[in-house]
């Protein structure tokens, strides 16, 4: 194989620190199975919000450093363990990032204003009390307040900004957090998106969704805005239709498209 992910053996770890699991796994999926065109992106900078044991970033740099070398990669996470760990990860692998140990990006939108090519987030989606978010140590891995939104909600303006005109998000989402309004809202700031993978368990309905910037977005607002304000775009229609499609599909991998 000319590419590899992050073996789970040199996955370093910590009480703390978040293991890998199923979305983590799903998210990597994702990436791979989008290596094509991600190779044919050429990504200058790669972002990981949330990087737990550094799986995620890890095996992004694995596959991709063959062919492109000379991305930088950037790691991202509120637990000061993840950084250890991350840095660990990195290493047992021949790979190199730089870790930022803060909230989301604080401190970094500035100096990455509408430079990062693709971002990457695992992030807390859990429904669990407010007071759950945010805490020290391991529960801030999952906790993510009403409907598991808090933090998705505080990452998706930031992404906006921070993201390059031809910047790429993916991001994994419960069926709880409602994945299609999260879809609508992006469309708003005129992103349009593909589910890339989905994963359906016992407990949990997981989606890797990727958006993108699209310049037909915005037009089709207009249209439908200036015609019928209750009217859904063409794109929203698919996508809806995309996620009640999914909804019924108890499979355990798949993708779709708009
Ligand atoms: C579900 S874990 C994912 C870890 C890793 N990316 C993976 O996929 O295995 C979510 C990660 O986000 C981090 N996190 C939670 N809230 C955060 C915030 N506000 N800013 C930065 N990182 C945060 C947690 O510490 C945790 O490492």
């Amino acid at each position: 194989m000319p590419y590899k992910t992050a073996q789970i053996r040199l996955v370093s770890s910590h009480p703390e620190v978040y293991e890998p699991c199923d979305d983590s796994f799903a998210l990597v999926d994702a990436l791979l199975a989008d290596r094509t065109n991600l190779l044919e992106h050429k990504p200058s900078i790669c972002l990981e919000v949330g990087c737990g044991s550094g799986y995620v970033i890890t095996s992004l740099a694995l596959m991709l450093k063959e062919e492109i070398p000379s991305i930088y990669y950037l790691a991202t996470d509120m637990n000061p363990h993840a950084m250890r760990v991350t840095r660990e990860t990195l290493q047992a692998h021949g790979v190199d990032a730089e870790l930022i140990n803060t909230d989301i990006m604080s401190g970094l939108e500035k100096r990455l204003e509408g430079l990062v090519d693709v971002m990457v987030v695992n992030p807390p989606y859990v429904p669990t009390p407010e007071d759950e978010v945010g805490q020290a140590g391991i529960t801030s891995a999952w906790a993510g307040g009403e409907d598991g939104r808090v933090v998705i909600d505080r990452i998706l303006p930031v992404a906006d900004t921070i993201l390059s005109e031809r910047g790429w998000l993916y991001l994994v989402t419960l069926a709880a957090n409602n994945p299609s309004q999260i879809c609508r809202s992006m469309r708003e700031k005129g992103y349009a998106s593909r589910i890339v993978v989905q994963r359906s368990t016992e407990e949990e309905s997981l989606h890797i969704i990727k958006f993108w910037r699209d310049p037909e977005v915005r037009p089709s607002l207009k249209e439908a805005s200036t015609q019928n304000r209750s009217a859904p775009t063409r794109l929203g229609e698919s996508l809806l239709s995309q996620f009640s499609r999914f909804s019924f599909w108890k499979s355990s991998n798949g993708s779709g498209s708009l």
